[in-house]
């Protein structure tokens, strides 16, 4: 515990202020919901958005037996409607920390996957999490603080056979923090952002996305911890053997690359 705070106030001063808010989307369950339950001590106020009303507000009450002076707001949106991020942004402006977390998989060859379904997946992994990005970012430029962490994952830095949306919108990710990130640096700005790049974790995301693991994935709980000691940096990527096989991937042609990843998702969905 005495690490985590020793990273997040090295960090990012403003922690230390009062009337600290953060915003996390996709917080009724899996990593959302434990990153929220871990940065509660740090925050005045919660704001913790989903579509599952009733895990959130179990989550609220989980945070408040806890700490009872959190203020702790619960928002039930779909983020795959533009207007709902922009109506959540407009309820809930100037937050010091924004987890864009909220998003969803589906495995299968890209011809037969539902179109209906890719747009959902495009609209709150990429459209919402664009939204939101810009529109807070704004806030937080006039303020000269704030730090928004976006979850991409290891799927961001290749191409993805048998889950092909998935992974182009978790390049997205990478890349749109990527671009930002050097704006803020060209702007000597005190604003930061970091992409979350995780490999497999468990939690609902594989029943989601109609895959299971071959081996156990690391804990949404762990995943939380090494995210609160590690929000000074900018690619977070929690796993030793997920930082090698970024490493390794990176080395080779992307031909290849997709080649290894289709055997890799074949395990996962036909065996
Ligand atoms: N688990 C992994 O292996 C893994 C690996 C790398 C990256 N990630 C990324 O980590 C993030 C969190 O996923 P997770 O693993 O924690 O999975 P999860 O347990 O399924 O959580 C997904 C969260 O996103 C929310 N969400 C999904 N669609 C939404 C929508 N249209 N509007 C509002 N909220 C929505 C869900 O809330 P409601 O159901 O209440 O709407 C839920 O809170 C995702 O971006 C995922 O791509 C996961």
């Amino acid at each position: 515990m005495f690490f985590t705070y020793f990273y997040l106030d090295k960090w990012v001063g403003v922690w230390q202020s009062k009337d600290m808010k953060i915003l996390i989307t996709g917080a009724s369950s899996g990593i959302g919901r434990e990153l929220a339950k871990l940065l509660a001590e740090k925050f005045d106020q919660m704001v913790l958005v989903g579509r599952n009303q009733n895990r959130l507000s179990a989550l609220q009450q989980e945070i408040n037996g806890q700490y009872p002076d959190v203020n702790v707001t619960t928002v039930s949106l779909d983020l795959s409607v533009a207007e709902h991020c922009q109506q959540l942004h407009t309820m809930h402006p100037d937050v010091d920390l924004l987890i864009n977390n909220a998003g969803f998989g589906n495995c299968g060859e890209f011809a037969s996957d539902d179109l209906t379904k890719d747009l959902a997946m495009i609209n709150t992994n990429v459209v919402a999490l664009h939204i939101l990005t810009k529109l807070y970012l704004i806030d937080m430029q006039a303020r000269n603080r704030g730090q928004i962490l976006n979850v991409g994952s290891i799927a961001g830095f290749m191409p993805g056979p048998l889950m092909a949306t998935y992974y182009a919108t978790k390049n997205y990710v990478v890349r749109l923090s990527e671009s930002i990130r050097e704006e803020l640096r060209r702007a000597k700005s005190k604003v930061k952002i970091s992409v979350l790049c995780p490999g497999p974790v468990d939690t609902n995301f594989a029943k989601t996305a109609n895959v299971h693991f071959n081996f156990k994935g690391t804990s949404s709980a762990k995943v939380a911890q090494y995210v609160v000691k590690h929000l000074h940096q900018f690619y977070i990527i929690p796993s030793f053997k997920v930082r090698l096989a970024r490493f390794g991937l990176g080395l080779l042609p992307s031909t290849w690359v997709a080649r290894l990843v289709y055997n890799f998702q074949a395990k996962r969905i036909y065996d």
